[in-house]
C-alpha cells in the first residue's frame, strides 16, 4: 500500500511530519519533558552515558552525544555495537548504557545490551518495536512511534530517534539542572515546530529531481558538516551508498585538509551542509577550500553561497536543530531521486536486509 508513492521509502519520507507529531504527543509540557515510560531514579548515581548502535541508529547516537553533553553536561561515549561486543570495554556502575535500534533485534546491538546487563550497568533502549527483544531485555525503554518502516533505507525511524534523543537531552538537562527553565521552554517550542519543518514541499522535491539527473554521473561524493551536521553528513552518505551504490563518504568539514581534500576534482561531488546557526563561518571556509580545488559543490543552506555550483536553499529557522531536520529531508530525497534514476529498487537494495539478526 504505497498510496500513490513510487516506493515505500518515498511514502515514509513524506510520513515524517505525522510520525514526529506522534513521537512528541504527550511528552511536551510547558517547561519540561515528560516520558511516562521513565522511572526518575533510573538516572540516580549516573555520571556517564554510553550509547551503542549500528548503521543509521549509530548516527542518531552520534547526534545525541552532542546534545547530551551540551544540555546535560554529562560524559558521553558512543560505540559501534559490532566493535563494542568484542573488545574488553572498561565499564563502571555509574554508566547508563543506552542502545538505539529501529527493529530492536539487530544481533550486535542485542549482544552489546546483554553484555552491559551482565556487567551490572543500568540499561535503556530507544526502539521502534514495542515487543522486540531489546525492549523486553532493557531496564527502561522509550518508543519512537515511527510506525512500521518497510524501506530498507531508514528514514522516518532516524527522524524519530533524533527527536526522542533531543527530548531526552532536555529531560536530563532539567533533572541535572544544567539547563535553565527558559532554555528548556525555548527548545520545547522548537520541538513543537518539528512536524511542519519536515513537510516536503513540491518546489524542493522538483529541484532535487532535476539535480539528481546530473549527480548520478558523480564518480564519488563527500558529505560534509560540523557538530550535529557531521553525523547527518555520515547519514547522508550512508543513504546514498545503500540505495544508489555510488561511493560516498561522510566527513567533518574541518577534517578535509587532513587527507581527503587530495581527492578533490570536478568529478567528485561535495554535498556541503551549511547551516546558519552552527559554525557558519568555519564551515563556509572549509567549503571554499574544496571549491578552490575544483570539487563540484552542492551547498545546502538557508543563506546565499556564491562559491557553490549548485545551491539548495532551505528555510530560515531560529535554531540549528530545525535546520538539521530540514536538511535531513533534503538528503533523503536527493539520494532517493538519484537511486530511482539509476533504476534501482530503493526499497530492497542489493545485499541488504531490513533487520540484521545475524552477525
Ligand atoms: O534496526 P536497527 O536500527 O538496529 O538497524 C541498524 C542498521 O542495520 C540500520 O540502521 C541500517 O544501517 C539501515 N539500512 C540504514 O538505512
Amino acid at each position: 500500500q504505497k498510496e500513490g508513492f513510487r516506493f515505500f521509502m518515498e511514502k515514509e519520507i513524506y510520513e515524517q511530519s505525522r510520525v514526529l507529531a506522534d513521537t512528541l504527543l504527550g511528552r511536551l509540557r510547558d517547561e519540561s519533558i515528560y516520558f511516562e515510560e521513565l522511572d526518575n531514579n533510573l538516572f540516580e548515581g549516573i555520571n556517564e552515558i554510553k550509547l551503542c548502535a549500528c548503521g543509521t541508529s549509530y548516527h542518531a547516537a552520534l547526534v545525541a552525544s552532542y546534545l547530551f553533553e551540551r544540555h546535560s553536561k554529562i560524559r558521553v561515549s558512543v560505540e559501534i555495537a559490532s566493535e563494542f561486543r568484542y573488545r574488553e570495554p572498561f565499564l563502571t556502575a555509574d554508566t547508563l548504557f543506552i542502545v538505539i535500534s529501529q527493529s530492536g533485534e539487530t544481533a550486535d546491538t542485542l549482544e552489546s545490551l546483554k553484555m552491559a546487563k551482565r556487567s551490572g550497568l543500568k540499561t535503556m533502549v530507544i526502539c521502534n518495536v514495542d515487543n522486540s527483544s531489546m525492549v523486553r531485555l532493557a531496564d527502561a525503554s522509550i518508543l519512537t512511534r515511527a510506525g512500521i518502516e518497510k524501506g530498507v533505507a531508514s528514514t522516518k525511524a532516524f527522524a524519530t530517534q533524533v527527536c526522542v534523543l533531543w527530548m531526552l537531552s532536555l529531560f536530563l538537562g532539567g533533572a541535572r539542572k544544567t539547563l535553565a527553565t527558559e532554555e528548556i521552554k525555548r527548545q520545547i517550542h522548537l520541538l513543537r515546530a518539528l512536524p511542519s519543518t519536515v513537510n516536503v514541499e513540491n518546489v524542493l522535491h522538483e529541484q532535487l529531481r532535476r539535480l539528481s539527473k546530473r549527480y548520478l554521473h558523480g564518480h564519488g561524493f563527500f558529505f560534509i558538516g560540523r557538530d550535529v551536521f557531521y553525523p547527518l553528513a555520515l547519514e547522508g552518505a550512508l543513504k546514498l551508498k545503500e540505495i544508489s551504490y555510488l561511493h560516498a563518504e561522510g566527513y567533518p568539514s574541518g577534517e578535509m585538509k587532513h587527507g581527503p581534500i587530495a581527492l578533490a576534482d570536478p568529478e567528485l561531488f561535495t554535498i556541503a551542509l551549511l547551516p546558519q546557526h552552527m559554525l557558519y563561518d568555519k564551515t563556509k571556509s572549509n567549503i571554499e577550500e574544496l571549491s578552490a580545488r575544483d570539487s563540484t559543490i552542492c551547498s545546502i543552506s538557508p543563506l546565499d553561497f556564491d562559491k557553490a555550483d549548485d545551491h539548495i536553499r532551505t528555510h530560515l529557522h531560529e535554531d540549528y536543530m530545525l535546520e538539521f531536520f530540514e536538511m535531513m529531508v533534503v538528503l533523503q530525497l536527493l539520494s532517493m531521486e538519484i537511486a530511482i534514476r539509476l533504476g534501482n529498487d530503493v526499497d530492497m537494495p542489493r545485499n541488504l536486509a531490513k533487520s540484521v539478526t545475524v552477525e
